[in-house]
């Protein structure tokens, strides 16, 4: 993407500003169940997988964590990694590239260790089934030797928890899936939840805000922490630039102008989305292949990044022909329903 864009749900790598993206989400990420606001019907089930396997003394089901980046997937590995008071080992799909890497981390994992594997649907195959056999029993065949010569061997891992994350389980191979006991997907957060997540990180980053300006960005953030995180830094660079720091209503709205995030939390990209759907094809269904060379982004984010929360808002419904725009998002653009609608 050539621009950068604040509602993007990606982590950026060189933020415009101070600090990097990447050690301002590690300071916010929540330790503990107390800490981690939302997603009560996961919490709930994971304090008691959780429970029982301390009483068994034994580590958790594998759990995989599914839905759009930024609900929190990486935070919740950790914090469960913490609530059993295990390691956690952080990994991606992509990184591991042949079964000799997979091999050389589990057998550096100590008892009840947590592997986390982001982006699990990108495994390769080959990697894939070691990994799922060492799932299953937590052994590892290895081929020892080339040629005539060569013998196969079984080791003996430690008993862990693989924790995957992805944001299509669709994308994975079914034997894989089926190892993991526990399956959740991750919602978008309410409003007020998200003010919760702005008001703590407005405390850790030591900012005050006003709770209206907080209720105010909490709905423009996507119902996303990760986004609602990256608004306040912006709304707190703008409220130290052009005022004494304190976060209030009147600092908050100009600095959402600015960045021309609308009162749904669209940003031009989205409403530009939008519009050339329906500039082009008015609320005919269009393939995905076609919304992306319409934006010029890969099919894959549009997917991942724009379409969750254009779905959540209703703009935009899956029909078995393509992805249609509705009546809603013609009226928040203040476009003319198209006679067929009304
Ligand atoms: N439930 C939550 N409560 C508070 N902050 C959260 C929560 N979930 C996510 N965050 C914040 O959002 C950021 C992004 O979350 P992350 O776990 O990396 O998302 P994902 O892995 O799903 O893309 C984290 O750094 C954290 O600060
Ligand atoms: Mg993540």
């Amino acid at each position: 993407m050539a621009v950068e864009r604040i509602v993007d749900t990606s982590v950026h790598d060189e933020d415009s500003g101070d600090i990097d993206e990447q050690e301002i989400e590690i300071t916010l990420r929540p330790q503990s169940f107390a800490d981690y606001v939302g997603q009560d019907r996961l919490k709930r089930n994971l304090k008691l997988a959780i429970d029982a396997a301390k009483k068994r003394e034994e580590p958790i089901d594998h759990v995989l964590l599914y839905g759009p980046p930024g609900l929190g997937k990486t935070t919740m590995a950790t914090v469960i990694a913490n609530e059993m008071g295990k390691n956690i080992r952080i990994t991606a799909g992509p990184a591991i590239e042949r079964a000799g890497d997979l091999a050389s981390i589990l057998t550096n994992l100590g008892d009840g260790d947590v592997l986390f594997i982001d982006e699990i649907h990108r495994l390769s195959r080959t990697v894939e089934e070691v990994l799922y056999s060492a799932m299953e029993d937590f052994k590892l065949d290895i081929v020892i030797g080339k040629g005539p010569a060569a013998r196969s061997v079984r080791l003996d891992l430690p008993k862990f928890t693989v924790i995957g994350a992805t944001t299509r389980t669709g994308a994975l191979a079914a034997p894989l899936r089926d190892r993991f006991g526990l399956i959740h997907r991750l919602e978008f957060y309410s409003p007020t939840e998200i003010s919760q997540v702005i008001t703590r990180a407005a405390t850790i980053l030591d900012s005050e805000i006003h709770s209206d300006s907080a209720d105010l960005l909490s709905t423009r953030a996507r119902l996303t922490p990760r986004i609602a995180n990256r608004l306040l830094k912006r709304v707190r660079d703008y409220a130290d630039v052009n005022g004494d720091g304190i976060i209030d209503s009147l600092t908050t709205k100009k600095a959402l102008a600015l960045l021309e995030i609308d009162e749904l939390g669209l940003d031009p990209a989205d409403r530009h989305l939008l519009t050339s759907i329906i500039d082009n094809y008015g609320n005919n269904p269009v393939g995905l292949n076609t919304i992306a060379a319409l934006t010029g982004d890969e099919a894959t984010t549009i997917e991942d990044f724009y379409e969750p929360y254009l779905l959540q808002l209703g703009f935009i419904e899956r029909t078995p022909r393509g992805r249609r725009v509705t009546p809603k998002a013609y009226r928040h653009l203040g476009k003319t329903i198209p006679e067929n609608e009304q």
